[in-house]
């Protein structure tokens, strides 16, 4: 069982140096063990073990192997440990079948125990290697490569994404069914992937194939068939990502590129959606109008994304929507009962988080109306969902989400904005300002991520027991995600709080080693000032993120982040780099492996 990164490559001489390449591009989707297979004329050569890519590289490289068809896998295990036995490729008992796979197989033990008993013999604990065995008993049986790929595919319940090779073909053979999987057109040949940065470098010629979709490569064809052989013309896409958007650029991690290039990515966000003069907002597919019907809405979404989606409750219910945000793992079980008029918001970067494409699966047939909020263009979500909004940010590598998020609260407040001109009764305040502040928030982001002192900060706030994130409003999903960075990069312990809960309990925790951080927009500070005195009372160090216009707040905190005057709806956004830049200096200081922090992978296909 696996949530990993897939990749393939033909029509190359020898394509050793292109899979390894798109292995290290994939990493982020999964670090604990790698490996591919070569077509090498003379059999299959299979390479794998524990350990990162680049362990792989070096083995890989010392041996020298060639191929003119390949594929390759980078894994994050959730069953099955992350041994080379466990790595992908998987082979069959013969070794003239290598099969790569993401997702679960859910009726594995069944397959497994019944091709056991047909004699054949497994090397690993992975779901993934019944596949090979499959096919391998259907060429045995007589079927062509093809025809054992589809046999051994029609057999499988759960989701995957499957690329295989048989010996002496120089062909793979791919499909997909709940896990994504793109095809690269290039010059010189094809790629299939996870996921596009794999070979954005090569080619930006893309086929997203559809679940059920059999795609047949060799090195200068492509044939995609539905499940029963029938042909299918799909047009290829060119997507709008800038290879180097992928790339590190001199940066010791993507994570802290991927901050600094915040300013950016808001502008792509926003770019010709706003007219702040006027007061509009133009959502390219969602005309004035779109959302006549809307009576409220329910947001769905996993980590980062769910505190954006907390977020954006708070700025549709400031605009008179009745909204609730909930994690998607736990939608089924706490989700009212879907009346006419819900609008169900699926918010996800990647477009393949299995837990949130589960929540809205489940109100598929329900009278409710569904869109999806994402980063990627041709994502499942984007393709499940009755509707898609693309928060343009570009493409994010480091496992830690950081632009995404900002592009992300953009979005769904350029949403909600929409929203309230387009429900009778409700209404921003005041659109106009709250829209010319979007437009200087590229600006402003710009302001903090170049003079920000979150590294002084950070050394000074180092090696405190614990660190406690507080806030209220939007201030409060903010203080949720700036704990769970913290806890996610640094491995110290950090918790999130709504300012107002301390004293129902956490308090009890508070000592002068609990470093607590304190987020204020403009709204309400004088109540989380209070919490901050309370917590100064127990002699806990208090780092303020505000606006340095805030006297009060900056005479109370011990250490100050300062961020620009703005209006509070936008000031979290702004808190917020300066919560990540702060993670990312203490990450830094204690040499953590911040673009890749342990037991966790980008994209998590698995519920
Ligand atoms: C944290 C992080 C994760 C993701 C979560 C949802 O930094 O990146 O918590 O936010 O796994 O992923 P998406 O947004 O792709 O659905």
């Amino acid at each position: 069982m696996t949530v990993c990164g897939i990749t393939a490559r033909t029509g190359r001489a020898d394509v050793v140096d292109d899979l390894l390449n798109g292995l290290k591009n994939l990493e982020y989707r999964g670090y604990d063990s790698a490996g591919i297979a070569l077509q090498n004329g003379d059999g299959l050569d299979v390479y794998k073990r524990q350990g990162e890519t680049g362990d792989l590289d070096a083995d890989v490289r010392r041996r020298r192997p060639s191929g003119e068809i390949g594929i390759g896998h980078t894994r994050w295990s959730t069953h099955g440990a992350p041994t080379d036995a466990n790595a992908h490729p998987h082979t069959c008992c013969g070794g003239d079948v290598a099969v790569v796979h993401n997702g679960i197989i859910e009726n594995h033990d069944e397959l497994r125990t019944e091709l056991e008993a047909a004699a054949h013999e497994f090397t690993s604990e992975t779901d993934s290697e019944v596949v090979p065995h499959l096919i391998e008993e259907r060429l045995a049986a007589g079927d062509g490569p093809e025809a054992a790929f589809r046999a051994a595919i029609d057999r499988l319940e759960g989701s995957y994404a499957i690329v295989a090779m048989v010996d002496g073909r120089d062909a793979v053979y791919a499909t997909r069914s709940g896990s994504p999987l793109v095809l690269g057109i290039a010059d010189d040949g094809y790629f299939l992937a996870s996921d596009v940065p794999a070979f954005l470098e090569y080619t930006d010629r893309v086929v997203f194939l559809e679940d059920g979709d059999v795609a047949t490569v060799t090195a200068s064809t492509h044939t995609i068939t539905d499940s029963d052989g029938a042909m299918i013309v799909r047009t290829p896409e060119t997507v709008d990502w800038n290879p180097e958007d992928a790339e590190k650029r001199g940066y010791d991690h993507y994570m802290l590129k991927e901050i600094d290039e915040q300013p950016d990515a808001l502008e792509r966000t926003l770019e010709g959606r706003i007219d702040a003069e006027r007061g509009t907002v133009d959502l390219e597919a969602f005309p004035p109008g779109s959302f006549a019907d809307v009576e409220r809405v329910q947001l769905v979404a996993c980590g980062t994304s769910y505190h954006a989606a907390a977020y954006a409750q708070r700025l549709l219910t400031h605009r008179g929507i009745p909204a609730t945000a909930h994690r998607a793992g736990e939608y089924a079980e706490t989700a009212n009962t879907l009346e006419h008029g819900t609008l169900v918001v699926g918010v996800s970067q990647s477009g393949e988080t299995a837990d949130t494409l589960q929540s809205l699966r489940r109100i598929t047939d329900a009278d409710a109306r569904t869109l999806a909020v994402t980063n990627v263009v041709g994502s499942t979500i984007s393709r499940e969902a009755d509707d898609a909004l693309y928060i343009r940010a570009g493409p994010e590598i480091g496992v830690a989400a950081t632009k995404t998020f900002s592009s992300q609260v953009a979005t769904l407040l350029l949403l909600a904005e929409r929203m309230a001109a387009d429900v009778d009764g409700a209404g921003s305040d005041d659109t106009s300002a709250v829209l010319s502040a979007l437009e200087s928030l590229p600006g402003n982001l710009r302001t903090v991520v170049d003079n920000t002192d979150a590294g002084a900060i950070a050394r000074r706030a180092n090696g405190r027991e614990s660190h406690f994130f507080i806030g209220r409003d939007v201030a409060h999903p903010v203080a949720l995600e700036g704990a769970l960075k913290f806890k996610e990069i640094t491995y110290e312990h950090a918790e999130g709080f709504a300012a107002a809960q301390l004293k129902h309990g956490p308090l009890a925790l508070v000592t002068d080693d609990t470093a607590v951080v304190a987020v204020f927009t403009g709204r309400h500070d004088e109540k989380t000032l209070a919490n901050v005195r309370e917590v100064q009372a127990r002699d806990a160090p208090v780092i303020a993120i505000a606006s340095e216009d805030s006297h009060s707040v900056v005479e109370a905190a011990d250490e100050l982040l300062p961020i620009p005057d703005t209006e509070p709806e936008l000031a979290g956004l702004l808190a917020n780099v300066q919560l990540q830049l702060l993670s990312y200096h203490v990450a830094d200081l204690l040499d953590r492996p911040i673009d890749k922090p342990r037991n966790l992978a980008k994209s998590v296909t698995v519920e």
